[in-house]
């Protein structure tokens, strides 16, 4: 199926991160206008180069999207500059575990309550009006442990579990105004890179971040216009 998003205005959060890249190179080649926000100045300037668009096509902002106040300054360019915004995908992810839930670290609960919830809080708090403005999209990736958590894996559980609450809530709210909340679910992202590093070792638990920019193309295409508040599970199958 080809899919265009020609016109679109796209903004992804945590881009330059394991699967941020594949999923901009997809969306730039299905013709979408990309908003591009991480913490590093320089790999976004390295990613937006790769994309090989011509200069000024796509827009990239530095910010803490764990700060209420950046991750609203940077819709607010969106909105400036494009008016709009079609599609938010939220790629910030980090991952602390292996221990059991006495050892696990305090340091940790509070960097993974950071980067997994708050962010996603603030960046469905920044993009809400403006996506039910547009009928637009949001889209999460989470992990089947928030659904069947392993002990080791606590408070990543937990707080993938939160994320997802959140967006089911903005799924419940988008409801009847056109636009649309889903997550994709993997166990683990197999990128570009790590085919490179070690084109030998095991994937067969891992979901190709080249399969999940597809399915996250498909849920913004107009076929998935009344697909909302669903998980899809992008592994299984091995
Ligand atoms: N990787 C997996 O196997 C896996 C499995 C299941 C689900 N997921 C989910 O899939 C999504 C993408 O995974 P990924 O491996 O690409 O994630 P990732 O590389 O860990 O993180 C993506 C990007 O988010 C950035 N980031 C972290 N905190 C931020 C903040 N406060 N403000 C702005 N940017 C911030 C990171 O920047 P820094 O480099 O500065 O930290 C990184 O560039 C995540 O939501 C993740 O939870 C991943």
């Amino acid at each position: 199926m080809h899919i265009s998003l020609d016109g679109k205005i796209v903004a992804i959060a945590g881009a330059t991160g394991g699967l941020g890249p594949t999923v901009a190179a997809v969306f730039a080649s299905a013709g979408a206008t990309l908003s591009l926000v991480d913490r590093d100045a320089a790999k976004l300037d390295a990613l937006i180069a790769s994309l090989g668009a011509p200069p000024g096509k796509h827009h990239r902002a530095t910010a803490d999207l764990a700060d209420a106040e950046q991750t609203r300054a940077w819709a607010e360019q969106i909105r400036q500059r494009y008016g709009r915004v079609d599609a938010v995908l939220h790629l910030v992810g980090g991952y602390r575990g292996g221990q059991t839930i006495a050892q696990f670290p305090d340091a940790d609960w509070a960097l993974l309550k950071q980067l997994l919830i708050e962010t996603t809080w603030n960046v469905v708090r920044a993009f809400v009006e403006p996506l039910k403005a547009s009928g637009g999209r949001f889209i999460l990736v989470s992990s089947p442990q928030a659904q069947k958590p392993l002990h080791v894996n606590a408070a990543y559980a937990a707080c993938k579990a939160a994320s997802e609450t959140l967006i089911l809530a903005l799924a419940d709210e988008c409801r009847g105004t056109g636009a649309t909340a889903n997550i994709i679910v993997v166990n683990a992202i197999l990128t570009p890179q790590m085919r490179a590093d070690k084109p030998d070792a095991d994937y067969a638990q891992f979901t190709a971040a080249e399969d999940i920019a597809s399915a996250m193309l498909y849920l913004c295409s107009d076929a998935a216009a009344n697909m909302n508040g669903q998980r899809l599970s992008l592994f299984g199958a091995r």
